[in-house]
């Protein structure tokens, strides 16, 4: 099963807190981090760069949970960070995030965000298709700069994963078409501007990956194309970016590679492709998103009511659900979790654990055995770190749960609960037509 810490006491404890005294003192639905985990899992990519003697970045894939604490967290560790919005650029800023460590991807960026990054000075811009070229183009005639960017490209490759999850195969909106010739004209619509500096290609094959495979193609595709540049437009490329993807456990049965190992995996690769072809070993960049906050995290909720039917599984409803966890509605994903104030009592029956919100598909677990439980008990979904907060949405006018960071036995707010008040601050009140006819 999955890393849980309890107490003497048999309650769930988070960063060596215990999560009832967080429930006591911020409520439910909480969304809680355990920072030490998030740095560790940094070192532990880190490292394998490090043992593996390759120049690298980790960039952390900030879609995955992007708040003003986490750039504070990853600028600590001296990380990257890779943003796919204004949004989440303008948070980074906000949290004083050195911009020359952010990568800014997208495959729509606006003028606007484009410009936002150009002022800004980010380190790279991953460019996506002809459309950004042009609009870059068009903007470094108004704000002379020199940008480094890198060109994603769609490898063609399917990761063994859920479909909606799928970004490398040819039929994606991501990336340029290699085949049919669309990055060699990017390439050339980039080396006849001299603002624009090529730094390398990019890839992304999907998320929650746990074969090598998908990699294993990726990597080959990829290096093939640089030994195409290479012999073409004697083009040497400073980084291979391969992306992000590095799947997580989510319940019992999930038996993922520890992430690290699929990237070890990915350097021997790209080593043994590039002395192959008497390529230099270019700098290997990596976007994990998931792997580094999804196990970090955990949703803890009340139970209150339950329905029992005859000859069905009975439902057990918490204070939250897809408002502020969509993955199961949405991707049928799988989650476990505990009984936060009795971990370890036995077992008396499997439920299906639902949310509060008005859709039958409002269902968190389909089948999580409980022990004996009453309104009240708290509920912890356990690896809810990755694209829960980040997905959250108001549905119902549910406030977003709040954000608590746990590190050597202390808490600490990183994002307040939504009140009532903020759900209607940006609404107006309708004028046309009211005391008229109608
Ligand atoms: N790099 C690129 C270009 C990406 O598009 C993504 C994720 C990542 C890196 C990070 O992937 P990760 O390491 O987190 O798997 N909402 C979905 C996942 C969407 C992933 C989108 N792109 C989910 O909840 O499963």
């Amino acid at each position: 099963n999955l890393d849980i810490e309890t107490n003497a006491e048999d309650q769930l404890t988070i960063g060596g807190i215990e999560a009832t005294k967080l429930v006591q003192q911020y409520g439910t639905p909480l969304n809680v981090y355990d920072v030490a985990r998030i740095r560790s899992q940094i070192r532990k990519f880190k490292k394998v760069f490090e043992e593996e003697q390759t120049e690298y970045e980790v960039s952390y894939a900030s879609k995955a949970f992007s708040s003003i604490a986490i750039f504070q967290v990853m600028s600590q560790e001296n990380m990257h960070i890779d943003v796919v919005s204004g949004g989440e650029l303008y948070t980074a800023l906000q949290a004083h995030f050195p911009a020359s460590q952010i990568s800014f991807h997208g495959n729509n960026k606006s003028r606007e965000e484009l410009s936002m990054a150009l002022e800004n000075h980010v380190g790279t811009i991953i460019v996506d298709n002809f459309h950004e070229l042009e609009l870059l183009q068009s903007l470094l005639e108004e704000q002379p700069t020199t940008v480094n960017i890198i060109l994603r490209v769609a490898p063609g490759v399917s990761a063994h994963t859920h479909e909606y999850d799928q970004t490398g195969q040819i039929d994606s909106k991501f990336g340029f078409d290699i085949d049919s010739g669309q990055a060699d004209q990017a390439f050339e619509i980039v080396n006849q501007n001299s603002n624009l500096n090529l730094i390398g290609i990019h890839g992304h094959i999907g998320s929650q990956i746990f074969e090598s495979e998908g990699f294993d193609l990726e990597v080959e595709r990829l290096m093939q194309l640089l030994v195409h540049w290479k012999k073409r437009y004697d083009f040497v490329s400073e980084v291979l970016n391969v992306g992000g993807g590095f799947g997580i456990q989510y319940v019992g049965t999930d038996n993922p590679p520890a992430p690290e190992e699929l990237v070890r995996q990915i350097i021997q690769n790209v080593r043994q492709a590039a002395e192959q072809n008497h390529l230099p070993l270019p700098a290997i960049w990596i976007e994990p998103g998931r792997s580094l906050v999804g196990p970090a995290g955990y949703s803890l909720y009340t139970i209150g009511s339950r329905k029992d039917i005859p000859n069905y599984q009975p439902y057990v409803s918490v204070d939250g659900g897809m408002g502020d966890n969509i993955r199961p509605a949405l991707y049928q994903a799988d989650y476990s979790g505990v009984v936060a104030n009795k971990v370890h009592a036995p077992v008396v029956e499997n439920v299906r654990i639902s949310g509060k919100y008005c859709e039958s598909g409002d269902i968190l677990i389909k089948n999580q055995p409980l022990p004996e439980t009453k309104p009240g008990d708290i509920f912890a979904i356990l690896a809810t770190g990755a694209y829960g907060y980040s997905m959250a949405s108001n549905y119902n006018r549910n406030p977003r749960p709040a954000v608590v960071f746990v590190e050597n036995d202390r808490a600490q707010i990183v994002i307040k609960r939504e009140t009532f008040q903020d759900l209607v601050n940006l609404d107006s009140e309708y004028f046309i037509n009211i005391g008229g006819n109608y």
